[in-house]
């Protein structure tokens, strides 16, 4: 064994007090930490005998004291006067002949392994800060059939979703442009006992009035001219028993409200210019991002066609109101264009922090975009902070309205009240980056006191 490595490492370590002795009680050496711990000068007691020189309250040498007498292993916490905590622990020491030939003490102030240990944890977290936490937020993250959360609502939504797809109740999916109405369609019919027949979309508003009663219904042999000869099933028989997404129902015509209620109501269709009802067995789901009750009460939506459709009403939020979907949908869409382009591009926690503090009226549709952006913009390995910065501007998101010469910003306002909105508005956007105020004024190079006496001054 290799004496000094044994000597430095494990008699001179810096935490851990030791006073060695003979089996007479003979102190033989103590270490560095012994000496700052206890503060007793080591000419004052090394060579001496511990039981008669030492009467004062020193507790790795009362264990030394009681270890000699018990001849046992000894255990002692102790708090000092000054509030300062000990673990000490004295050990006798045995030769063949079972006699007692010396005795370690081993003496910890608490106080200070905590003071480390809370070090130790700070720059664990620099550290974790610094990793990419793709993976990291993706351990944590839920995920049903391509459907990424993490937020209660979308986790209530995804519950009901599939509880309702062992059913053929009709469901009414509402919510903004790009909150997902489509992928929660799509789940619906997979989870059901239709998913291995087909799943049909057919978006309302896309196709031209006159088109769409004949895609939705088919027509008959010789119906039209120019049309098929044999006449053409619509999209009723095409998703014979399967599901169909009538997605933007908000738009269909009037005139073919009434006739898809009653298909809806008979569970059969007649082609047009046919006489022959044909039945069908469809899941209905209708989709629509209008205010369905405005278009109620402005009679461009019929009432009985809603309480027909609205068996089920599931309406997804905005991600505004479900931020805690926002974090695992940047690690899942960073995966996601990482595989599809290629690259491995990794992304620190204050730059998912800062991504994840911007607002995205686009809803998931805009975040996924200004990720696949950034995967392909930012600079080689890592999404760096000023990537975000320079996509989310290029996308006119919210970082605009930071900006101090917007008329709004300027109104009326002295340029004290101007630079206080401005200084204001970076100090909670470094905030919500940064979360703690630590990092953030190190960031900013300023003081944190100073920063803590801002925060305040701006109720922050
Ligand atoms: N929770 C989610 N997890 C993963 N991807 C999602 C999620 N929500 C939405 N997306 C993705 O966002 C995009 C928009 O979703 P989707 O088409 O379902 O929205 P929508 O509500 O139907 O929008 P619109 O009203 O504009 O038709 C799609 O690329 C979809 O895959
Ligand atoms: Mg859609």
């Amino acid at each position: 064994m290799n004496m000094d490595l044994l000597n430095t490492y494990i008699f001179q370590n810096p935490f851990v007090g030791i006073t060695v002795t003979d089996g007479n009680g003979i102190c033989l050496t103590v270490n560095d930490a012994q000496t700052r711990i206890t503060g007793i000068p080591k000419e004052k007691i090394i060579g001496k005998d511990l039981k008669k020189t030492v009467k004062d309250q020193m507790l790795s040498i009362s264990s030394t004291i009681e270890a000699l007498k018990t001849k046992q292993e000894v255990n002692l916490h102790q708090v000092s006067a000054y509030g300062r905590a000990y673990d000490v622990k004295g050990l006798p020491i045995f030769d063949d002949a079972g006699r007692l030939v010396y005795t370690i003490s081993y003496i910890v102030e608490v106080t200070e392994l905590e003071r480390f240990q809370s070090y130790v944890r700070e720059r664990e977290m620099d550290r974790e800060n610094m990793r990419d936490q793709v993976p990291v937020i993706l351990a944590g993250a839920r995920s049903k059939e391509g459907i990424v959360y993490n937020s209660a609502a979308m986790r209530d939504i995804i519950n009901l979703a599939v509880k309702v797809s062992e059913s053929d109740a009709t469901v009414l999916i509402t919510g903004s442009s790009g909150t997902g109405k489509e992928l929660v369609a799509s789940l619906i019919h997979k989870c059901g006992d239709r998913a291995d027949k087909p799943f049909i979309k057919l978006n309302c508003a896309a196709i031209p009035e006159n088109l769409l009663e004949s895609e939705l219904f088919g027509y008959a042999a010789g119906a039209f001219t120019g049309g098929d000869r044999k006449g053409r099933r619509g999209i009723f028989e095409a998703a014979n028993g399967g599901s169909l997404l009538l997605d933007e129902i908000g738009e269909m015509p009037m005139s073919l409200q009434a006739k898809l209620l009653r298909v809806l109501q008979d569970s059969e269709v007649t082609r047009i210019s046919s006489e022959t009802p044909i039945h069908v067995d469809v899941r209905i789901i209708a989709s629509t991002n209008a205010p369905l009750q405005e278009l109620l009460t402005e009679k461009r939506f019929r009432k009985d066609l809603y309480y027909r459709l609205n068996v089920i009403h599931i309406d997804i939020p905005d991600l505004q109101k479900r931020r805690d979907d926002i974090p695992v949908l940047i690690a899942y869409f960073i995966d996601k264009f990482n595989k599809k382009y290629n690259t491995a591009k990794i992304i620190r926690r204050d730059v998912v922090n800062f991504l994840a503090s911007a607002e995205y009226p686009g809803n998931v549709r805009e975040l996924r975009n200004v990720m696949e952006r950034l995967v392909l913009q930012s600079g080689e390995g890592e999404i760096r902070l000023s990537d975000a910065f320079t996509v989310l501007n290029g996308m006119n998101l919210r970082e605009s309205c930071m900006s101090p010469l917007t008329v709004e910003a300027l109104e009326n306002k002295s340029l004290k009240k101007i630079m206080d909105d401005y200084e204001r508005q970076i100090l909670n956007r470094f905030m919500e980056m940064y979360k703690r105020s630590d990092e953030a004024a190190k960031r900013l190079e300023i003081d944190r006191s100073t920063l803590l006496r801002k925060l305040k001054k701006h109720n922050l």
